[in-house]
């Protein structure tokens, strides 16, 4: 089996596995990381999302073979419980979830806009997440969670 190389959330990771396979399968088997949600499967709800490099991309639809020599972080290397991400903490302050299904690929989308746009507009946050499915939704609270977000790590 070829072995793919890739920076999973700032480790250097290998993995020994179809390259045809998707990178939300690998993830979440034999890599052990359930943070990137399957919700359809097919490119189209965001809840899979991951970012490469600065990119929020769908992991479910991204073939293994493609992250090789890439950064790849998921919402498990955005933050932790003991040191969440200002989006993890404002996601809090605003309760900007329900069942909080699609809030890990949510959470991926807005961090790709902020790493890019550390200042957007409302309009800027409603664009970076208009392909994320919320089935709750809670859009309107998740997009001032976003501002909130950005607001803190401008005074930081
Ligand atoms: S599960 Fe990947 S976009 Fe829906
Ligand atoms: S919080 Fe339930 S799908 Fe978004």
């Amino acid at each position: 089996m070829p072995s793919v190389r890739f920076r999973l959330n700032g480790v250097e990771t290998s993995v020994d596995a179809d390259p045809d396979r998707s990178l939300l399968d690998i993830l979440r088997g034999p890599l052990g990381l359930t943070g990137p949600h399957f919700g359809c499967g097919a490119g189209e709800c965001g809840a899979c999302n991951v970012m490469i490099g600065d990119r929020a991309v769908t992991s479910c639809d991204t073939p293994l073979w493609s992250v090789a020599d890439k950064d790849v972080t998921t919402v498990e290397g955005l933050g932790s419980a003991e040191r969440p991400h200002p989006l993890q903490r404002a996601f809090i302050a605003e309760q900007a979830m329900q069942c909080g299904y699609c809030v890990p690929g949510i959470l991926m989308s807005a961090a790709a806009l902020l790493s890019r746009n550390p200042s957007p507009s409302s309009a800027d946050v409603k664009q970076a997440l208009d392909r994320n499915l919320c089935r709750c939704g809670s859009h309107n609270r998740m997009v001032r969670a976003v501002l909130r977000a950005a607001n803190e790590m401008a005074v930081e």
